[in-house]
């Protein structure tokens, strides 16, 4: 089996089909403008599927599809009915602001996908006006509707929490979650790019995130579906539901970490917090075999090191404190989280 230096395999890819986004969201792409890629740059869906099939055939399990914003990408409902007919795939999902759900949830779920995962940090008009810098609370709260209806399940809500910003609404988040069903996952904030000016003192740790839900609900820790998936669950002990928190600075979980990205422009991205990826799309575009770029796939993944999460915590077990690294990365809108 297709192992790395570190004897991870390669199960989960996440696959961002643009890099644009109709959010500007504070902790993520705060900028107006950006060197956005051209049209010919991306990859196609015929190009992405026949990518897809080679990275299923070295293991790949489970596909996430992510941008940017997904949902901004023209009909996004092929790509999904392509995808969910390979065969090998056990798990397809799909990342998004929800803003653009209302209109196509439908579509998505009869072209195959059965579970979504959506971005909401609060339940405040205003201050989801001043995080997103675009976008509408409503629409957000009409594309969750429509997901539902669909069929769509689980929906998982994931809350970047962010310290002076939105720490005052775990338990009100949580609230919300539950009386309709959703699970819901704490983020801790990430130093992911270079552009949110990230700062060890906006982190709400695991710790603190536990700390403000025991205040109010009884929670007990749940087994994890699987060793390698970042969020760590708990369950409210009066069976109200899922809670979960991704503590990737204060509990870095690279030891496990089995996923692969595919840049929306066909690069091969092997952590998060990479400063570049590797170009796959100039050998897909050569008239290349399959073999060919499976081998250079495989090559790639077998020279993978990285533990980026692992190696920035190390400090603050000496005492010094954590430093992110001061290289440049690649964006998350680039990556998609
Ligand atoms: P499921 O639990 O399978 O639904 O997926 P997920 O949690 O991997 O997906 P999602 O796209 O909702 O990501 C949630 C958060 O986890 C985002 O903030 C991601 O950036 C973060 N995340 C996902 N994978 C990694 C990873 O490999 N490393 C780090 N540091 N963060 C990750
Ligand atoms: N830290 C943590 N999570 C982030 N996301 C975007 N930027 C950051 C960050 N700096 C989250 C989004 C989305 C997921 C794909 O990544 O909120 O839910
Ligand atoms: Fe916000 Fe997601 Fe867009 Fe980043 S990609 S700006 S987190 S909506
Ligand atoms: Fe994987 Fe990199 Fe995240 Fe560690 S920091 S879990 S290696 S993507």
């Amino acid at each position: 089996m297709l192992a790395d230096v570190l004897a991870r395999p390669l199960k989960d890819l996440r696959i961002s089909v643009t890099d644009r986004c109709n959010f500007r969201c504070t902790y993520c792409m705060p900028f107006n403008e950006y060197p956005w890629m051209e049209r010919n740059e991306l990859l196609t869906y015929e190009e992405i599927l026949r990518l897809v099939g080679m990275f299923v055939r070295l293991g790949v399990e489970k596909i996430r599809i992510t941008g940017g914003e997904p949902l901004v990408r023209k009909r996004l409902d092929v790509l999904v009915s392509g995808l969910a007919s390979l065969e090998g795939i056990r798990d397809l999902s799909l990342t998004t602001n929800g803003a653009l759900l209302a209109k196509q949830a439908e579509a998505l779920h009869e072209a195959g996908l059965k579970r979504i995962n959506v971005s909401l940090d609060t339940l405040d008009p205003e201050k989801f006006k001043r995080i997103s810098q675009r976008g509408e609370l409503a629409s957000v709260l009409e594309g969750l509707r429509a997901a539902q209806s669909c069929g769509l399940y689980p929906i998982k809500i994931n809350a970047v929490i962010e310290r002076g910003v939105n720490d005052d609404e775990i338990v009100p988040l949580a609230e919300f979650a539950r009386a309709r069903g959703f699970a819901i996952r704490y983020i801790e904030y990430m130093d992911a790019g270079n552009a949110n000016h990230w700062r060890l003192e906006k982190v709400v740790t695991k710790r603190e995130i536990l700390a403000a839900l025991s205040a109010r609900f009884g929670l007990r820790e749940a087994r994890r579906a699987d060793s390698s998936t970042p969020a760590v669950s708990y369950e409210f002990a009066d069976g109200g539901g899922e809670v979960g928190v991704i503590a990737s600075v204060t509990e870095p979980f690279c030891r496990d970490c089995d996923r692969a990205r595919l840049t929306s422009d066909g690069r091969l991205v092997t952590c998060l917090f990479s400063a570049k990826g590797h170009d796959l799309k100039s050998l897909l575009r050569s008239g290349a075999r399959d073999s060919e770029l499976s081998e250079l796939i495989a090559r790639l993944w077998g020279q993978r090191s990285d533990r980026y999460s692992e190696e920035r915590f190390v400090s603050p077990q000496r005492g010094v404190g954590y430093e992110p690294s001061r290289a440049p990365k690649l964006e998350m809108i680039v990556l998609g989280g």
